[in-house]
């Protein structure tokens, strides 16, 4: 019998704080379940690893990809990693035996460089399917590690955000190098989160604030002390039901990322269009210069909000409760 194992892994939406938090501040991010990653592996009667991820055209084996490739590179390290000696859960075979013949399927509703963590659930995703076809099972500590270390591998100099709120799938309230800490949601609010349909990679826009950073960084540090400030008041105000008081904390959070120059025309014409259409506040979310943003709505608003904001260009919108 051939033997199959699966394995699905979310989406994410930064509430608070991205790119600050890339300098040690803190930011809330929660998982986003409607759109995720999903990987399907099975033996194969044919020699080598063969990747079939069909959204982004790829069939190949997996020698043919460059070793940098992001999907290469996680299944590289993983069969490095299975290979050390055995660990002290037994697990691994240890050695250099034959490599397995696979058949590996990816297929993501999370578009790509859009800030919903597309990179990091292939990832998550690809790595849980892996270790449990490949009998070497991970803690979700060790997911979260490993998946940084990819990030890293291709967004340069990530926070870790990404990778910990979708391999954890829980609200995080996040401080780089801290230990993960999750925040309790005391009355469950709606947000709608708006494509703009233009890829943005992260890496880019994380690059160019560094850019400004270094230029002055005592302008650049009190620039995110604001933001983590925000992030800061934000989680109280959830953890306390208060959430209509978010919409503020949003706008003021948009503003400090538009300086920061990682927001576009688009993005401000969503955020806009969210604001015009009931939302209490809107920001964009993510590494910003396309991508998705976030509007903090009432229930019964959801769809107005919605409406205005393919009116105003979104190529897609999500309808999502925080809880
Ligand atoms: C990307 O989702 C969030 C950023 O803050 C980058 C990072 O934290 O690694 C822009």
């Amino acid at each position: 019998m051939i033997s199959r194992s699966t394995s699905s892994a979310p989406g994410k939406v930064i509430l608070f704080g991205e790119h600050a938090v890339v300098y040690g501040r803190p930011a809330l991010a929660v998982p986003v379940t409607q759109v995720h990653a999903d990987v399907e592996i099975l033996d194969s009667n044919s020699t080598g690893i063969w990747i079939h991820a069909p959204d982004i055209n790829l069939h190949s084996e997996l020698n043919a990809l460059p070793s940098d490739h992001p999907i290469a590179s996680v299944i590289h390290n993983f069969l490095f990693l299975s290979r050390q000696s055995v660990s002290p859960l037994g697990r691994g075979a240890g050695g250099e035996g034959k490599f397995p013949n696979l058949n590996i399927k990816i297929s993501s509703s999370i578009p790509v460089a859009s800030g919903l963590g597309s990179g990091a659930a292939v990832t998550v995703a690809l790595l849980r399917a892996l270790s449990s076809h490949l009998n070497y099972p991970m803690t979700d500590e060790e997911v979260n590690a490993f998946a940084y270390d990819i990030e890293k591998i291709h967004h340069g100099t990530p926070s870790g955000i990404d990778n910990t709120v979708i391999a954890y799938a829980k609200p995080v309230y996040f401080i780089k190098g801290r230990l993960i800490e999750t925040f309790k949601v005391g009355a469950p609010f709606t947000i709608v989160i708006g494509d703009t349909g233009i890829s943005a990679p992260t890496k880019k826009s994380v690059a160019d604030v560094r850019k400004l950073w270094e230029a002055d960084k005592a302008k650049w540090e009190s620039v995110f002390d604001e933001a983590g400030d925000i992030a800061k008041q934000a989680k109280e105000k959830i953890e306390t039901g208060d959430w209509r008081l978010l919409g503020g904390l949003m706008d003021q959070n948009h503003a400090l990322l538009q300086e920061m120059t990682v927001s576009s025309p688009e993005l401000d014409r969503l955020v806009e269009a969210a604001r015009k259409a009931g939302a209490s506040g809107a920001k964009l979310s993510g590494g910003g210069r396309g991508g998705n943003m976030i509007a903090l709505i009432e229930r019964e608003n959801a769809d107005d909000v919605s409406s205005a904001l393919i009116s105003a260009g979104a190529k897609n919108t999500i309808i999502t409760q925080v809880s």
